[in-house]
C-alpha cells in the first residue's frame, strides 16, 4: 500500500514536484531503443547531409583560389556544377532524413500510447479514485505529443549541431589556425550569453509550469462546483481569481519570450561583429599575402554555419524541458503498480459452486480514515439472493468493492467456496462474478454492441434470448438495438442505461451477479420494466443486489440493512416488516411516497 502522503496526491501536485531527470531519461531512452534501426538510418542521412553542408565553403574557396586566378573556364564550370550538385544532394539527403525521423517518431508514439493504455488497464480502483479517466486520456495524448518533437527533431539535430560546431572549428583551424583563434575570441561571449539565457529561461519555465498547474487545479475544482458557484452568484469572484493567475502566467510567458528575443538579438549582433573582425584582420593578412581570398570567403561562409546551431539552442532547450516534464508525468504513471496482485500460485475458479462468505470484515479506505465497514458477516449460498439496503454512504458499494478485490479489507476474511479471496486469481474471480455498477459505462457504438460488451463474436440470437428471458421485449420494440450510443451514453436516460446493463449482465451469462442499483429517479414505466427484469434475474442467478428502490428486492431471500458500516437488521422482507425496525420505516416511507 502507499504511504499517507500518497493518499492526498493529485495531478497539480505532481506537476509542481521536481522532475527526476535520470529516471525520465531512462524511460525516454527505453522508448527510443527499439527504433534503433530507424535512428541509425537517420544518422546516416544526417551524416551525409552534414558532410555536404560543410563541404560547400571549401568548394567555394577552391573556385576563388584556383579556378579564377587560372582563368580556367572549364574548371570554373566544373566547380560551379559541383557546388550545385552539392546543394542538390544536400536537399535530397535532408528530405530522406525528415521522412525517416517522422516515421520513426510516429512508431515510437504509437508504441508509447499502446503501452500506456495497456498499463492503465492493469491499474485498479485506488488509482482511478485519484485520477479522472478523461484527464488521464487527455494527458496521454498531450504528453505523447510533446515527446513527438523530441523524437523526430531534437534528439538528432542536437547531436548534429554540437558535432557541426566543433567540426566547423576543426576545418577552419586546419586551413588557418591564427584566423580561427581570432574567431574563437568571441566564443567566451557566446558561452556567457548562452549560459545566462539557459539559466533564466529554465527559471521562467518552472514558473510557467507551476502557474499552469495552478490554473488547471483551480479550473477542475471550480468547474466541478459550477452549479454551486452559479447558485450563489459566485462566478464573478471565481473568474476574477482565475484572471489574476492567468495574468501572472501571461507575464511569465512574456518574460520568457523576451528572454528568447534578447538572446536572438545578442547572437545576431555577434555574427556581423565576427564577420567584421575576420574581414578586417583577415583582409589585412590577405593584403600581406598571408592568406588567400578564398580562405577569407570560406571563413565568412563558415561563420554563418557556426551561428546556426546557437540559434537553435533556445528551441532545443524549450523542447527538452517540455519533453522532460511530459516524460516525467508518463514515467510516474508507468511506475504505478496495481495495489492488489495475485499471489504466486493463485487458485482459478470457474464459478461459485457453494457460497460467498464475509466473515467479520473491517475496512477503511486510508489509514487515517474512519472504518467504513465494521465487522460485516454474511453467507450467500449458490442460487440465493441477498439484498443490501441502507442510507447513502452506509458502505454498500464498499462491500462489492471488497468482493471484487478492488480493495483489500484490513480485518476479516472473504471466502468463495471456502477459499480465501487473496488466494483466488483476480481474473478468474472477475470472470466468475458479474458486476453491474452504479455508473454504467457505455462504449461508443450501437446498443447491440454494448449488450455484447463490444465482443462481436457473441451471436445476436443470444442477445434476443436474454431480452426475452428477462421480459424486456416491449422495451426493445420501441428502442432500436441499432441506436448509436454517443460517448459515455449521454444520449440515453438513466433508466435506459439500467435496462441495457441488466440485459448485458444476462448476455454475459455469469451465474453470480452483483448489482449496484443507481439512485437516480426513473419514470414509473421504466421502473416497472426494471422490476420485471430484476424479479426474473433474482430467480435465475445467485445475486447480491444493492437496492435503493425497495420494491425491486422484496423477493430477495435475505435483506441486509447496513448503516454506518454495520449490519443493523437482516431477514426476509416479511420478517423485517414484522420486526417493525428501520427497514419497515424505510419501506413505508418509500411506499407512502409512491
Ligand atoms: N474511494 C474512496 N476513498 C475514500 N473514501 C471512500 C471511497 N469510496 C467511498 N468512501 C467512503 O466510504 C463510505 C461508504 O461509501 P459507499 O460504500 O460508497 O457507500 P454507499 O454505497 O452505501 O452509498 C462513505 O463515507 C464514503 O465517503
Ligand atoms: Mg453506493
Amino acid at each position: 500500500m502507499h504511504g499517507g502522503s500518497d493518499a492526498h496526491y493529485d495531478e497539480s501536485q505532481d506537476q509542481k514536484e521536481k522532475i527526476n531527470y535520470k529516471a525520465t531519461f531512462r524511460m525516454l531512452y527505453g522508448l527510443m531503443r527499439p527504433e534503433y534501426r530507424g535512428f541509425a538510418i537517420a544518422m546516416l542521412w544526417l551524416g551525409l547531409s552534414s558532410v555536404l553542408n560543410l563541404l560547400s565553403p571549401i568548394i567555394a574557396k577552391y573556385l576563388i583560389d584556383n579556378a579564377i586566378p587560372a582563368k580556367d573556364y572549364q574548371l570554373l564550370i566544373i566547380v560551379v556544377a559541383a557546388l550545385f550538385l552539392n546543394s542538390l544532394l544536400f536537399l535530397v539527403f535532408n528530405y530522406f532524413l525528415r521522412m525517416r525521423l517522422v516515421r520513426t517518431g510516429q512508431q515510437i508514439m504509437t508504441a508509447l500510447k499502446k503501452k500506456m493504455h495497456a498499463h492503465m488497464l492493469t491499474l485498479d480502483l485506488p488509482f482511478y479514485a485519484q485520477y479522472s479517466v478523461g484527464r488521464l486520456m487527455a494527458r496521454v495524448q498531450s504528453d505523447a505529443a510533446s515527446l513527438y518533437e523530441l523524437f523526430t527533431e531534437t534528439s538528432i539535430t542536437i547531436f548534429r549541431d554540437i558535432l557541426m560546431f566543433f567540426v566547423t572549428f576543426a576545418i577552419m583551424a586546419f586551413f588557418n589556425l591564427r584566423l580561427t583563434l581570432l574567431l574563437a575570441a568571441v566564443l567566451p561571449v557566446v558561452a556567457i550569453v548562452c549560459s545566462v539565457f539557459l539559466h533564466k529561461s529554465t527559471t521562467l519555465f518552472v514558473t510557467v509550469r507551476k502557474l499552469a498547474s495552478e490554473i488547471s487545479g483551480f479550473l477542475s475544482e471550480h468547474v466541478s462546483a459550477i452549479a454551486l458557484l452559479q447558485a450563489y452568484n459566485r462566478e464573478a469572484m471565481a473568474a476574477a481569481k482565475l484572471n489574476a493567475v492567468n495574468k501572472r502566467k501571461f507575464e511569465a510567458e512574456l518574460s520568457a519570450e523576451m528572454m528568447a528575443i534578447i538572446f536572438y538579438l545578442t547572437i545576431i549582433m555577434l555574427s556581423p561583429v565576427s564577420i567584421a573582425v575576420i574581414l578586417g584582420v583577415g583582409g589585412g593578412w590577405a593584403l600581406e599575402n598571408k592568406i588567400t581570398i578564398g580562405t577569407l570567403v570560406m571563413f565568412i561562409l563558415y561563420i554563418d554555419r557556426l551561428f546556426e546551431p546557437i540559434f537553435r539552442l533556445s528551441e532545443h532547450v524549450s523542447i527538452i524541458q517540455r519533453s522532460f516534464s511530459a516524460g516525467h508525468r508518463i514515467a510516474r504513471i508507468m511506475e504505478r503498480r496495481p495495489a492488489i496482485t495475485d499471489v504466486a500460485k493463485p487458485r482459478f475458479i470457474h464459478s461459485v459452486r457453494e457460497s460467498i462468505e464475509f466473515r467479520d470484515v473491517w475496512m477503511k479506505y486510508a489509514p487515517d480514515d474512519p472504518w467504513v465497514i465494521k465487522g460485516v458477516s454474511f453467507t450467500l449460498k449458490k442460487g440465493k439472493s441477498l439484498a443490501i439496503v441502507g442510507e447513502t454512504g452506509g458502505g454498500k458499494t464498499t462491500i462489492t468493492n471488497l468482493l471484487f478485490k478492488f480493495y483489500t479489507p484490513q480485518k476479516g476474511r472473504i471466502l468463495i467456496d471456502g477459499t480465501d479471496l487473496p488466494e483466488i486469481s483476480l481474473k478468474s474471480l472477475r470472470m466468475a462474478i458479474g458486476l453491474v455498477q452504479q455508473d454504467i459505462y457505455l462504449f461508443p457504438g450501437t446498443i447491440m454492441q454494448n449488450l455484447k460488451l463490444m465482443d462481436d463474436a457473441v451471436p445476436d440470437a443470444l442477445v434476443h434470448d436474454a431480452i426475452k428471458t428477462i421480459g424486456l421485449e416491449t422495451f426493445f420494440k420501441h428502442h432500436s438495438l441499432g441506436k448509436q450510443v454517443v460517448e459515455k451514453g449521454v444520449n440515453l436516460s438513466a433508466g435506459e442505461k439500467q435496462v441495457v446493463s441488466l440485459v448485458r449482465a444476462m448476455v454475459l451469462n455469469q451465474e453470480v451477479l452483483a448489482l449496484d442499483e443507481a439512485t437516480s429517479h426513473i419514470d414509473p414505466y421504466t421502473e416497472r420494466l426494471i422490476n420485471t427484469a430484476m424479479q426474473r434475474l433474482l430467480t435465475r442467478k445467485t445475486m447480491i443486489v444493492i437496492a435503493h428502490r425497495l420494491s425491486t428486492i422484496k423477493t430477495a431471500d435475505e435483506i441486509m440493512l447496513i448503516s454506518e458500516g454495520e449490519v443493523k437488521e437482516r431477514g426476509s422482507h416479511q420478517a423485517l416488516m414484522a420486526q417493525g425496525g428501520i427497514y419497515s420505516k424505510f419501506y413505508k416511507l418509500q411506499f407512502g411516497e409512491n
